[in-house]
């Protein structure tokens, strides 16, 4: 795990989108997985102006979700097919058919959820998989005691997870309490992953999930499992972080990190 600090949100959300275009441009047909949240919404902004002004190309690019809530359909304004239309598919030139997320509505949750995996096995895996942290450690909605050999399933949402997201319903009562999500073995198996986390609030998990035991009470710490996982944070979100002056040090001296200075 390398984890990178940049001194305030936007900064670390533009590191985040240049990583993305980056590897876009390497690889037109990357296999892209994708995640929802208040986080991602100006990064999703930020690649949606990198493709107005820089021509950033989506057309042969693949999607997959870790997410989306039991219960709601498409075009609910909660549900994130929703929020992924709205916040980026809508805004750059991919081609819907190669957007995917897990149904909601699904007669056969656990079949679908199997489908889910294959199509994903069938787009030979991800290449560069997003990810945010929940305040109750989850990665997509992987609430703590999930297994790390999990796979996409339905999970039940935690009180933690339900009063962070709740408020953006217009009745809050009506949030759904379950949710499909990729498993923390799905998003494993991604070849490499960015995960971005910003603002104070995340400071106490942020330091659990990076520099704390790995175990399956904080699902983020089995990202220390990963050979390639970049986390992005800002200094608000680093502030309990021990190594934090190793960390900046990293990005300020290694050469990997020269075209981003
Ligand atoms: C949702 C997802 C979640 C969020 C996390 C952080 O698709 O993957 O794990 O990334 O809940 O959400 P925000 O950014 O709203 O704090």
């Amino acid at each position: 795990m390398e984890v990178i600090i940049r001194p305030d949100k936007g900064e670390a959300i533009e590191l985040a989108a240049r990583v993305i275009a980056k590897a876009l441009r390497e690889r037109p047909t990357l296999v892209l997985g994708l995640a929802t949240g208040n986080t991602m919404e100006p990064l999703y902004a930020k690649l949606a102006e990198l493709h107005k002004n820089e021509n950033l190309d989506f057309s042969l690019c693949r999607t997959f979700n870790l997410d989306e809530y039991v219960g709601l359909a498409p075009d609910h304004k909660n549900s994130y097919r929703h929020y992924m239309n709205e916040h980026l598919f809508n805004k750059i030139n991919i081609d819907l058919r190669n957007t995917h997320l897990p149904h909601g509505m699904a007669g056969d949750l656990d079949r679908d959820c199997e489908k889910y995996e294959e199509k994903i096995k069938e787009c030979g895996g991800v290449d560069l998989q997003l990810l945010g942290i929940g305040k109750s450690g989850h990665i997509g909605f992987n609430e703590p005691l999930s297994a790390f050999f999990s796979r996409t399933r339905v999970k039940a949402l935690t009180p933690t997870t339900i009063a962070q997201n709740s408020p953006l319903f217009d009745r809050p009562e009506e949030m759904p309490k379950r949710a499909v999500t990729m498993g923390v073995g799905t998003i494993l198996e991604a070849k490499r992953i960015v995960t971005l986390v910003v603002g104070d609030l995340k400071a106490e998990i942020l330091a659990k999930a990076v520099e704390g035991p790995v175990t399956s009470m904080v699902s983020a710490s089995a990202l220390q499992l990963h050979q390639k996982c970049i986390v992005i944070a800002d200094e608000e979100a680093a502030a309990n972080l021990q190594g934090r002056d190793y960390y900046r040090w990293i990005f300020q001296n290694e050469p990997e990190w020269e075209e981003f200075r």
